[in-house]
């Protein structure tokens, strides 16, 4: 990692003078030191424009739940749109954008949003609880006792590329290159990981798009089946998407399905076990899984953010921001924010209204996969609950170089044996 950490994230968040304070720096995220900084903008600046990241250039920063659902709902006046830079601070080259329905406007968004949208309807959720029941069993039941291991890797990436891999009819065998291409399409160049330069990460999208070719010629002369693949290849408003489009749509649903789960999951571990009143609870009485699964979802916030350009100026927060302007949207610091949500720096089990947070977005963009992502962590919950009285996180979680991506690559755990 070659990106500078500042010594003492938390007095520069209170000590920067406002007009330079930058909340994007992805070390900031990885060593968490970015809560002050969303605290100081809440207070000081809630709509604040920052001109001093080495990364991203000027943006907006929305810091406030209700400012941010001021610019989701919206979408005619803050566009997602590809062309302006789509749905990340980082704007990548011009030439490299990858069009994909969640980096568009109506009317494309909306109908290839809709080709998609059954896998994750009620009747298929229905369907796939039986699966995700019996692969999460045999992954809990393949565990170590009695010594340390790597938690993400042995159940947060091995369960979410498996619920993938069925959702694309992918080939069983193969699963763990969907975790190694969303971890490609997400990572920052200067992370210093493997894909360092555009160039790599575009070699990498090359062999997405030759994988799933075939998969696609496999299924467009086939019967119609209820897979992502087939649903794209027989679907009105995307059967006849150019390479590029499908690629981008691809890994849409590669990192939605991947990334936010996996880190879910590894979040939910760790609260638990630095909060062990709200686990003693959890053990007492199961059923709190209900609510504490959308509680784990805003607490981790999986996605810290989603961005927007403002396509004509509009006043936020008594500021004016222009046309043209980035606009970015903390969902993470939205999360905690105190005059929308009780308590909000605290992990609280049984919350009386936990559905009540950004972590899914809200509008026309509002996550796809929403219940399926609850309905993955139900499931494991419930079926660790049942084995182990206590899984320990036994050091300390490493965490992900994005200000993008909120996540943990590494949390040590041990279950007794
Ligand atoms: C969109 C978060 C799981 C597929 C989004 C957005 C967020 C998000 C923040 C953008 C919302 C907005 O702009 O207003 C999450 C989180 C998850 C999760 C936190 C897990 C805890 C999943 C899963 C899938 C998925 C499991 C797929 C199987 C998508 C898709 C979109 C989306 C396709 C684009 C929707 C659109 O543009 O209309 N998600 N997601 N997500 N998510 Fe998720």
């Amino acid at each position: 990692m070659n990106a500078p950490v500042s010594p003492d994230p938390a007095s520069a968040a209170w000590t920067t003078p406002l007009d330079q304070l930058d909340p994007s720096h992805p070390a900031l995220f990885q060593t968490h030191g970015m809560w002050p900084y969303f605290e100081r903008l809440r207070r000081e600046a809630p709509v604040h424009y920052s001109t001093t990241s080495p990364f991203f250039g000027p943006y907006w920063s929305v810091t406030t739940y209700k400012d941010i659902m001021t610019v989701e709902v919206n979408h005619k006046v803050f566009s997602s749109d590809s062309g302006f830079g789509g749905i990340s601070i980082r704007d990548r080259p011009k030439d490299l954008r990858l069009p994909m329905f969640i980096a568009m406007d109506p009317p494309r968004h909306d109908e290839q949003r809709k080709v998609v949208q059954p896998i994750v309807a009620p009747g298929n959720l229905a369907k796939l609880e039986g699966i995700i029941r019996e692969r999460v069993c045999r992954i809990l039941d393949g565990l170590p006792r009695g010594e340390t291991f790597n938690w993400v890797e042995h159940v947060s990436i091995e369960l979410t590329v498996q619920m993938l891999a069925t959702l694309f009819d992918f080939p069983f065998e193969d699963r763990r290159r969907l975790s190694f291409w969303s971890d490609c399409a997400t990572m920052p160049i200067e992370a210093g990981g493997y894909v360092t330069s555009e160039e790599k990460r575009e070699e990498v999208f090359a062999e997405v798009l030759a994988y799933f070719t075939e998969l696609w010629n496999q299924r467009v002369n086939a019967e119609p089946r209820p897979d992502l693949i087939s649903m794209m290849a027989h679907g009105e408003a995307t059967r006849n998407m150019t390479p590029r489009e499908f690629l981008g749509n691809l890994i849409l649903l590669i990192v939605g399905g991947n990334d936010t789960t996996r880190n879910s999951i590894s979040g939910g571990l760790l609260f638990l076990n630095r909060n062990p009143e709200e686990y003693a609870k959890l053990r007492a009485n199961p059923a709190l899984i209900e609510s504490m699964v959308p509680e784990i979802i805003r607490y981790q916030t999986p996605l810290a953010h989603m961005r927007r350009t403002a396509v004509e100026d509009f006043e936020l927060g008594g500021q004016r921001i222009r046309a043209g302007d980035k606009v970015v949207m903390w969902y993470i610091s939205g999360n905690r924010d105190p005059a929308a949500i009780e308590d909000p720096e605290r992990f609280i089990i049984d919350r009386k209204r936990p559905r009540q947070h950004l972590s899914f977005g809200f509008g026309i963009h509002r996550c796809v996969g929403n219940r399926l992502a609850e309905l993955q962590l139900k499931i494991l919950w419930e079926e660790i609950l049942r084995r182990f009285p206590v899984i320990e996180v036994v050091g300390e979680p490493k965490r992900v170089y994005s200000s993008f991506v909120h996540g943990i690559t590494e949390l040590p755990v041990r279950i007794p044996a």
